[in-house]
């Protein structure tokens, strides 16, 4: 579909997907690239610094640090530059964050993705992508997870702005005939990843000899998938705006194969090759107790294949993880 190299956006590109998803669109060398993301502190700054640090390498990346919650600086910079794709990765992420902090999910992923819609409708933007995630799903039982599946029913507040994104898309969408596609993830990780969660945590502390804490008696079932996966789903579907009278979608990106959080942990103690010290503790509030996605549709539209099991992953990150931090 498209020619010529076209401009895309990542927002959020310091982030643990975005900085991935950057690395694979400029490796792939079909488009002129783009970064933005204002390096908050909700996590080590220095490890968004280092991630941006490797992008900048590349004299074709081009990084702006905008705050999306400044909507006249973000528009000025969507009208300035025309890019013809965003991906719009940035947020505050984190479903037991969300519980303490409500605001700065309203501030960030709902009035900046307010901004971002407003920021797209009037440059010509041939795909708005953005990140959702599984956690829109509940308690939802009916496995795999598809699509079509009720999301009225959030159980935590992150969770619920990340479907507020997905309604408003919808409404942009039909209204600006603005083409949106949401992207559900699944439990994303791998190298570089995110300081807050499960497996960069467990890892910090198996090394330390400290305890971890196993919510839910460690009887979560996760649809772990791995960041490469990620990124090729959303690569895939660059080129594929919703078609629909109504442009709009929204695709699971998973891994298809949910795995017990105890088996998630035992795979990390083998490649650190020491035994977790474990403190099994109730299900937390606002945490799900699986999640699998289908990936049916995301195959049949791209032929998309995850190909990283969490025993490869996990080998990857803690390789990484002990080169990183010595
Ligand atoms: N990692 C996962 O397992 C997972 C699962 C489901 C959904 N998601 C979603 O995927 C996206 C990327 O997640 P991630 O794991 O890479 O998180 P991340 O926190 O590593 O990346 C988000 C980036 O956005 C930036 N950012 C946040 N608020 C901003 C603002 N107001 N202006 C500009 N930049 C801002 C942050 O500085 C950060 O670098 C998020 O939308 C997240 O909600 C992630």
């Amino acid at each position: 579909m498209y020619k010529t190299k076209k401009k895309v956006l990542v927002t959020g590109c310091a982030g643990f997907i975005g900085f991935h998803l950057c690395q694979r669109l400029l490796n792939s060398n079909q488009y002129n690239v783009y970064g933005l993301d204002n390096l908050n502190s909700y996590y080590d700054v220095k490890l968004k610094k280092d991630r941006l640090r490797i992008l900048n390498k590349n004299k074709k990346f081009n990084f702006f640090k905008i705050d999306i919650t400044k909507k006249t600086k973000l528009k000025n910079n969507f009208d300035k530059c025309k890019y013809d794709v965003v991906i719009h990765l940035a947020a505050q992420a984190g479903v037991r964050h969300s519980i303490e902090y409500p605001e700065t999910y309203v501030e960030n992923n709902i009035i900046g993705f307010f901004n971002i819609l407003e920021a797209s409708k009037n440059i010509n933007l041939k795909h708005l992508i953005f990140a959702s995630t599984s956690s829109v799903y509940g308690s939802s039982n009916s496995f795999p997870l598809k699509e079509t599946e009720n999301t009225d029913a959030p159980l935590s507040f992150y969770a619920a702005t990340k479907k507020t994104n997905e309604v408003l898309a919808y409404s942009y969408a039909n209204i600006f005939k603005l083409p949106c596609t949401g992207l559900r993830f699944f439990t994303v990780y791998g190298t570089y990843g995110r300081p807050d969660m499960a497996l960069f945590k467990f890892t910090k502390l198996i090394l330390a000899g400290k305890k971890i804490d196993l919510f839910n008696k460690g009887e979560h079932h996760r649809d772990f998938t791995h960041v490469d996966d990620i990124v090729d789903g959303i690569f895939k579907l660059i080129k594929r705006p919703s078609r629909k009278e109504i442009p709009f979608d929204l695709y699971n990106i998973g891994s298809d194969k949910p795995e017990y959080l105890k088996n998630f942990v035992k795979l990390i103690e083998n490649n650190l090759l020491k035994k977790a010290k474990v403190r099994y503790k109730s299900l937390q509030l606002g945490d799900v107790v699986k999640t699998h996605a289908s990936i049916a549709k995301l195959k049949k539209a791209t032929g998309y294949k995850p190909s990283i099991s969490v025993k490869v992953g996990i080998k990857k990150f803690t390789d990484w993880y002990l080169s990183y931090y010595k």
